[in-house]
């Protein structure tokens, strides 16, 4: 079982790798490999509309995108990190995020999102609130902490210091586990849930 772990901060070494790396290492307490990506200082452009991918089922901007869809299939569980830029997860993350999730026909059903924001004072829940939509749009269940997974902090040093914010992403490391192993199980006795084709109604009339 493993979960991908994508940190959208430009710092690899800052406040938001802080929070991820305690998540992460609960993760492997609880037998759950992990593969970390870092996309903050990449040049990642939004979506453009062009729907390409409608036809070949991968984004027509051939990048880091494009690289982690394989690895997305193939995760049972998806952690995104962000740093709180104006009170929104930071856009390089969310660029990422959108043409990932836009571009992709493979089924995400089950597989078990977590968010997770770093801010020095405020917008940590309105980012947490954001990057949850990109998983409950896509049936994937989401893991959750004992708070609103945020830490505090303008530095790493800061972070560290955020004895709650640690506890809450450990928290977050062990639900996320027991979720992805219970959802293992009841994927072999159960099967997925029925799909329909999807109806999409526009709100034009
Ligand atoms: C462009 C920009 C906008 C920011 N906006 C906010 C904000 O709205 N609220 C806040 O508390 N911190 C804000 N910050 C601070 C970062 O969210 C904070 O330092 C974060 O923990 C950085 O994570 P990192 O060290 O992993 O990059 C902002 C920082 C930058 C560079």
């Amino acid at each position: 079982m493993k979960v991908l772990i994508v940190n959208g901060s430009p710092h690899t070494d800052g406040s938001v790798s802080v929070a991820l790396k305690e998540v992460e290492n609960a993760l492997n307490q609880e037998g759950i490999d992990t593969e970390v990506i870092q996309i903050g200082r990449l040049a990642i452009r939004s979506c453009v509309a062009c729907k390409s991918c409608y036809k070949t089922g991968k984004c027509a901007i051939d990048d880091i995108v494009n690289e982690a869809a394989p690895k997305f299939e193939e995760c049972d569980g998806l952690v995104v990190g962000a740093p709180v830029y104006y009170a929104a997860a930071n856009p390089t993350l969310t660029a990422f995020l959108t043409r990932l999730f836009y571009s992709t026909r493979f089924d995400k059903r089950m597989k078990v999102g977590a968010a997770v924001c770093s801010a020095r004072r405020g917008g940590i829940t309105a980012s947490f609130d954001e990057l949850n939509k990109f998983f409950t749009i896509s049936g994937m269940p989401i893991a959750s902490g004992q708070y609103w997974n945020g830490i505090h902090g303008n530095s790493a040093e800061d972070a560290k210091k955020d004895l709650e914010g640690l506890q809450m992403m450990r928290t977050l490391g062990k639900n996320m586990a027991f979720l992805i192993k219970s959802i293992a199980l009841g994927k072999k006795e159960y099967g997925l849930p029925e799909k329909e084709e999807p109806i999409r109604t526009n709100f034009i009339n």
